[in-house]
């Protein structure tokens, strides 16, 4: 039953929902969808169908509950970074579905991103391109929205928070910058990931090279207090710079790593879409699974700390490999776009 309905759930996604979204520009289209699931988490009942419907997929003797950074989680799969930036449907991910969600990033400063278009979808490769550039509404709007959810019993899985730079930081203040976003919502999160690997935001990621890093993280969990601290890397890096950025993530105490943000190379993307990758931006989806595998299972392998693995998980199979290579817990972003629902149910069930 269980299965048939996830069946009919991926079809219904393929033949229905699907070509209308594509239809639309992909900004479009993605703000339509977080204000549709807004709704499914918007009262008691639309919760409550929800799950029954699309509902956690888990199996039902909690068989696949799992406890990392001294949590429970229902199943490994949570959303990636970057889908619920502001947090405004953050009541309906569990209902949906999720083991866990990572809203943000969000930046102490409120700002508006980049221009728009600033989002391509490259379907016959299963990708994104993206330049968003960290459009959010500041760090203590997202505080105030969870910390009233949370009040409200609205929160039934782990909420992660994903912290960056504001743009009108110099990189030389980042350390204040990040701090501020920590004050305002550490103690709301279940856990913090300081991201300094998007390609987006000019010189951010240059605070992954191991002195910056090193200052950045320090302060960060000093101020985190208890809050588990992740650090989010990029797949750009090469091995020797994976490796030196754990070393400052297990000195400074970090609780764990996700591997990986998107990339800058334009590897694996179909022939007949190279035109549009040419366009700046991160790419996502099934091109960036290699090496996303690969950063998985050196910090999986290297560094005793729990890795959360996303990067071109499309199918159950490409979740199933990331948690073969050491992932304690994976996410998803583009798989969702292009497979919909019914593949937080195929990975739920792992
Ligand atoms: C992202 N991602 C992202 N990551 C992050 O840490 N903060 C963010 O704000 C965003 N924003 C964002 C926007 C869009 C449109 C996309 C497609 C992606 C990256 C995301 O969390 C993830 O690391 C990568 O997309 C790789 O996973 P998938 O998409 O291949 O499953």
């Amino acid at each position: 039953m269980s299965t048939l309905r996830t069946r009919v759930l991926g079809a219904g996604y393929a033949r229905l929902a699907r070509p209308v979204l594509y239809r639309l520009d992909p900004e479009v289209a993605h703000h339509g969808t977080i204000r549709a699931v807004r709704l499914l988490g918007s009262t008691a009942l639309t919760r409550a169908g929800t799950a029954r419907l699309l509902g956690p997929g888990a199996p039902a003797d909690g068989s696949s509950e799992v406890e990392v950074l001294g949590m429970g989680f229902r199943h490994r799969l949570g959303l990636a970074a970057g889908m619920d930036k502001d947090g405004t449907a953050l009541a309906a991910w569990g209902p949906l579905g999720f083991g866990h969600v990572e809203l943000g990033t969000v930046t102490a400063l409120p700002q508006p991103g980049n221009p728009r278009p600033r989002m391509v979808r490259l379907p016959r490769s299963g990708a994104l391109i993206n330049r968003m550039g960290f459009n959010n509404e500041g760090v203590h709007a997202l505080a105030g929205r969870l910390r009233a959810a949370r009040a409200r019993g609205l929160v039934d899985i782990p909420v992660g928070v994903s912290i960056g730079k504001s743009k009108a930081t110099p990189v030389q203040r980042a350390v204040e910058d990040y701090v501020t976003s920590v004050r305002a919502v550490g103690d709301v999160a279940d856990y913090l990931a300081v991201n300094v690997s998007s390609p987006n935001t000019p010189g951010l990621r240059s605070l992954q090279d191991a002195g910056p890093l090193r200052e950045l993280l320090s302060a960060v969990v000093a101020e985190a207090d208890r809050t588990p601290v992740l650090l989010k890397l990029a797949p750009d890096l090469g091995d020797p710079a994976v490796d030196e950025a754990l070393g400052v993530a297990l000195d400074t105490g970090v609780r764990g790593v996700i591997a990986t943000n998107t990339t800058v190379s334009r590897a694996g993307v179909h022939p007949t879409e190279r035109h549009t990758a040419e366009q700046s931006g991160g790419l996502s989806g099934a091109p960036l699974a290699p090496r996303s595998l690969e950063v998985v299972r050196r910090v999986a392998d290297g560094a005793g700390l729990p890795v959360i693995g996303v990067g071109g998980i499309m199918t159950s199979d490409d979740a199933a490999r990331m948690l073969d290579a050491g992932a304690a817990l994976v996410q998803v972003y583009t798989g969702l776009v292009y497979a919909g629902p019914a593949l937080v149910r195929q990975v739920a069930a792992l």
